[in-house]
């Protein structure tokens, strides 16, 4: 059977009545939730407190759902931070249960990286000291823990980590957080008849991936809206969904893109839409200095618009079905924001070297590991995140196996193929330039640096070099970020020594 269209026939359907039909989507806009911010970048005097702990949110269902918070009810704090600085933080895990805080998207040795190796049991804090030193650039923590990333990602055990540089910090953008630059989570949910929100692990979410009907930004159910300031707004965005792709679009016209997962591109580039994984970052730019209204519009289907099917479904459904309003910008035309204009170079990014390569490695990501996904999702509780569901060229995630060895400082080319259906490749340690996705050239706004790449047809390569150490005891991860594949076992292990 082909998954892959199964599953954009199911997410188109279900994402046209939980949008259009369900109780909890109303048509209201609320205000866009501004995530508390602790900025670091004029220094830094105590350890930083990060407190995982259970908590209830309501995300606007009128009902307090159960979840995890770092530091609030709902998600982590947006930490503000400056390359060069060294992050001493004090990780405590109140949440009743193991669990890990993994820095992705970071430039450090894998032993502070925060990966499975790194547990933290209930009641205990861990206290790495996490050295910044690559360029401005989005990144974010979520939990990593062995077999129950998904459900504690899903919870809320997530946060931002923005990182500025000289560069950024003088550039011509707009950076007055929560005024012209936003930080914007999106993730898509399930909530019960009494408006809490739900996750069931069944054999369809090992599958699938898990897919809700509802989309939420920052901690709130979608549209969301906000006052600016004449000029332009910059909005920093992440793709925080366990397991949906989403398309990004805006209302006015093409959207102008700034940045992708490790820093800014070469220039702004312009796209119809961003099609973008779960795990993966985008600063786009949005023109406030003359419309008097814009919305950042998110598409829930999987590569909707791309080909037949997508053009197909857009035709039968009408283009509001698999497409929702994420954001509205109403401007303010009494305050004046950002009046510079549209930025055209942003950074000194030369194309890739592949000469620089000394080696080449292979992946294969198996979606059919021999086991039941849904007796597996029935035996959970039991299997200790020891899944043989799914696998990476033939093995499951093996905590006890190194799979791969790579030497510090060697540029490698990694090329990764798939046995079934699209799904999103993480490797950690590192930002990577793409050289081709899916078979073929990456978008411009892919260009630049990334450590998300999609796989689905043909070869997706990356040229990537590791700088850090990741020793035996605290090797890198490389994985598929549909979190419920990553915890049935399409995960592997990599030192660099
Ligand atoms: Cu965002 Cu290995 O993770
Ligand atoms: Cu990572
Ligand atoms: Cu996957």
């Amino acid at each position: 059977m082909d998954m892959n269209r199964r599953g954009f026939l199911l997410g188109g359907a279900a994402c046209g009545v939980g949008l259009a039909g369900s109780g909890f989507a109303q048509a209201t806009t609320r205000p866009l939730p501004i995530i508390p911010i602790t900025d670091l970048t004029g220094g830094i005097e105590n350890r930083v407190a990060l407190s995982l702990a259970p908590a209830t949110h309501d995300f606007g269902t009128g009902a307090a759902s159960n979840t995890f918070g770092i530091n609030q009810s709902y998600l982590g704090p947006v930490l503000r931070v400056k390359q060069g600085q060294t992050l001493p933080f004090d990780v405590t895990n109140g949440i009743g249960d193991v669990t890990t805080l993994h820095w992705h998207g970071l430039h450090i040795p894998g032993d502070v990286d925060g990966g499975p190796h790194q547990e933290i049991e209930n009641g205990q804090t861990w206290s790495p000291d996490v050295p910044i030193v690559q360029h401005a650039s989005m990144n974010w923590f979520h939990s990593h823990t062995h077999g129950k990333t998904a459900q504690q990602t899903y919870k809320g055990l997530a946060g931002i980590m923005l990182i500025e540089d000289d560069a950024s910090l003088s550039a011509d953008l707009p950076k007055t957080y929560g005024v012209d630059d936003f930080t914007l989570v999106l993730q898509d949910k399930s909530f019960d008849t009494t408006g809490k929100m739900s996750y069931a692990l069944t054999g369809e979410t090992f599958m699938d991936g898990f897919m809700g009907d509802t989309l939420i930004v920052n901690g709130a159910i979608a549209p969301v809206g906000r006052s600016v300031p004449s000029g332009l707004v910059r909005l920093r965005i992440l793709n925080a969904c366990n397991a949906r792709f989403l398309t990004l679009s805006l209302a006015s016209g093409p959207i102008t893109v700034i940045a992708s997962d490790g820093g800014f591109l070469g220039a702004a580039a312009q796209s119809d839409s961003i099609f973008m994984s779960p795990g993966e970052r985008y600063e786009v730019l949005i023109d406030m200095r003359n419309a008097e209204t814009d919305s950042l519009m998110v598409g829930f289907g999987e590569g909707e618009g791309d080909g037949f099917l997508g053009g197909l479904l857009g035709g039968l459904f009408g283009e509001g079905a698999a497409t929702t309003t994420a954001l509205t910008l109403t401007r303010d035309p009494a305050t004046t924001g950002f009046t510079g204009s549209m930025p055209q170079a942003l950074a000194n990014l030369a194309a890739p070297d592949t000469s620089a390569a000394t080696r080449i490695r292979s992946f294969e990501l198996n979606m059919d590991g021999g086991e039941d996904l849904a007796v597996l999702a029935a035996n959970w509780g039991n299997v200790c995140g020891n899944a043989g569901g799914m696998g990476i060229n033939g093995q499951p995630m093996n905590m006890d196996r190194i799979d791969e060895r790579v030497q510090v400082g060697d540029t490698e080319i990694w090329r990764i193929t798939v046995d079934e259906q699209r799904h999103p490749f993480h490797i950690h340690g590192c930002s990577f330039r793409i050289l081709s996705q899916e078979g073929t050239a990456p978008p411009a706004y892919a260009q630049g640096w990334k450590d998300m790449v999609h796989v689905q047809d043909g070869w997706s390569e990356v040229l990537v070099r590791f700088d850090y150490a990741a020793p035996d005891h605290a090797p890198y991860m490389y994985h598929c970020h549909i979190l419920e594949h990553e915890d049935c076992g399409m995960m592997g292990q990599f030192t660099v020594t």
